[in-house]
């Protein structure tokens, strides 16, 4: 090529160039196509639409924006999915993208900075947690030893109900005594709360301090959506926050010096016996990726604690509340605890597979009363497409199983409580069959899941197998109200009053 026609070839090159780069700037930057959703105010955004059951409130506008929409709360992007075929799309086709979670000021302030594994971003820290769980706490191996602690308390749990046989008790009270000792247990080593051992934390404080770790893990904060109001905690949230890591924090130092201690002493010979143990030797270990702080040992015991107690309890609550409700379907759990069981034994966790309609109240009770109606808010990592629709990088991502597990597309007549919809199915809910995630999917999918259905399970098939439920005498089952609180969990608002007479022969009651 000669000189001359290397300038004019340069020249039209350069030409082009400008012409493209002018005509992009005519247009504008590409508009982006966000999923449909309500129009929001300036400041607030949508927040004005979201009531006191958030997952309610969603569940309502899905209805009338469709499977995908945004919101605005303040001034970030939510965006909801809240069909199967979304859930399957966040949670398993794009999981990576978001298996983040967004900074709240619950996770800043009751999890020491994002130190544990439910609010730490995506990287390499969580992806430690989440080995060390599946590796060393959460092993099949390491949930089998323990299950003679589950028995234990399941047993005491009996004894307790027996002990008030006839008079009004309130369940839940009983039943999160029963989970957070096997928790405790599990986790710590000893019951701790025992008020007998000296305890710096009573068991009725202690379960005070768990309920409001729930609830503020899930409030809407409104500093969340508008950062630059946040300062002056208009709901004084973020008051309570602090002051509930406080209590916690003197009650997981003293755990942890008193595992020191018992290492210290051990000295070569030292066996660990519970997560606590495994967890401050991973500390140690100069050979972890990321290295494991104190606060990080306290920040997952705690979630520990936390994930494993209020969640069963309140699952198992809504179980015999809906059982109450309907009490035709108590017949038929009795008719196959009888044959299946009989009267001269209690449940063991090896009976499951054979009591197929026990495990479907169970499955029934987690569609209607998810623990998370929306899982844990999810983050956008980077821009991407769903369903045709731009979801720009910090996004807020909810997936509502709440909406999932009332969707009459998937479901026959969903309001109404009916385990049988599930015999003979093979719908499961360990993060598979996207109709039904009460643990969520994917890569942030509850790490304990395995552990919860078993206590959920054995505890259910054993209150049922041990006893008839009753509503004390001043109710009928109109009465009973079934109303629900918002927080990272969704327990009853109104703790469930019932009686309980033993079904079985008085010998079994001799724990
Ligand atoms: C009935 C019992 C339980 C239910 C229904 C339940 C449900 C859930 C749900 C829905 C999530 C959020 C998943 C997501 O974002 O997609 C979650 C996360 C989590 N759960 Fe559970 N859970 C239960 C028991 C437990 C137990 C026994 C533990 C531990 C002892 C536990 C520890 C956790 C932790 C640490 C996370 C955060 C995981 C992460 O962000 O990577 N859960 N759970």
């Amino acid at each position: 090529m000669d000189s001359l026609s290397y300038t004019s070839y340069a020249a039209a090159w350069l030409a082009t160039a400008l012409l493209l780069l002018l005509a992009r700037h005519l247009r504008g930057p590409r508009k982006l196509n966000p999923p449909p959703g309500p129009k929001p105010w300036p400041i607030i955004g949508n927040l004005n639409l979201i009531g006191t059951l958030p997952h309610r409130s969603i569940h309502d506008l899905s209805q009338k924006y469709g499977e995908i929409m945004q919101l605005k709360f303040g001034s970030f992007n939510v965006v909801v999915g809240s069909s199967a075929a979304m859930a399957k799309v966040f949670l398993k086709t794009m999981d990576v993208n978001f298996a983040c979670r967004p900074k709240t000021a619950a996770g800043k302030y009751t999890t020491y900075n994002y130190s544990n594994m439910t609010w730490s971003p995506y990287g390499p820290y969580w992806r430690q947690a989440r080995k060390i769980c599946l590796m060393e706490l959460f092993s099949v191996k390491r949930i089998e030893s323990y299950e003679y602690i589950r028995v234990e308390e399941t047993n005491s749990l009996l004894k307790s109900v027996f002990e008030s046989a006839g008079e009004e008790i309130v369940l839940k009270d009983l039943l999160s005594s029963e989970s957070l000792n096997v928790i405790s247990r599990m986790v710590l080593g000893k019951r701790y709360l025992d008020e007998e051992l000296n305890s710096v934390v009573s068991p009725i404080e202690f379960r005070q301090m768990l309920d409001e770790l729930f609830l503020l893990n899930g409030v809407f904060n409104i500093g969340d959506s508008i950062p630059w109001i946040g300062f002056m905690d208009l709901q004084g949230y973020v008051k309570r926050m602090k002051a509930v890591n406080k209590k916690f924090d003197r009650f997981l130092e003293h755990v942890l010096d008193e595992h020191n201690e018992r290492r210290k002493a051990a000295g070569e010979n030292f066996e660990p016996k519970d997560m606590v143990d495994l967890l401050l030797q991973l500390a140690d270990d100069p050979n972890l990726d990321v290295k494991l702080e104190r606060h990080g040992v306290k920040a997952f015991t705690q979630d520990l604690l936390a994930g494993g107690t209020e969640s069963s309890a309140m699952t198992v609550e809504w179980a015999i509340a809906e059982l109450l409700k309907n009490p035709e379907n108590f017949q038929r759990a009795y008719e196959e605890l009888n044959q299946v069981i009989g009267h001269d034994k209690w449940v063991h966790e090896k009976d499951m597979p054979n009591l197929p309609y026990i495990k479907a109240i169970a499955k029934e009770t987690m569609r209607l009363h998810p623990v998370a109606p929306m899982l844990v808010p999810r983050r956008a990592r980077q821009n991407c497409k769903v369903a045709g629709y731009d979801i720009t990088e910090g996004t807020r991502v909810f997936v509502s199983i709440w909406s999932i597990g009332r969707d009459p597309n998937l479901w026959d007549k969903p309001e109404e409580f009916c385990p049988e919809r599930f015999i003979g199915k093979e719908i499961d809910v360990k993060g598979h069959d996207f109709e039904l995630l009460p643990f969520g999917a994917g890569r942030r999918m509850c790490p304990g899941y395995s552990l919860g259905i078993k206590v959920v399970e054995s505890t259910l098939a054993n209150l049922l197998h041990g006893f008839e439920w009753k509503l004390p005498n001043t109710m009928s089952e109109n009465d009973l109200n079934m109303e629900e609180q918002f927080g990272l969990s969704t327990p009853k608002k109104i703790p469930l009053s019932t009686v309980a007479q033993p079904r079985l022969p008085l010998h079994m009651y001799r724990f």
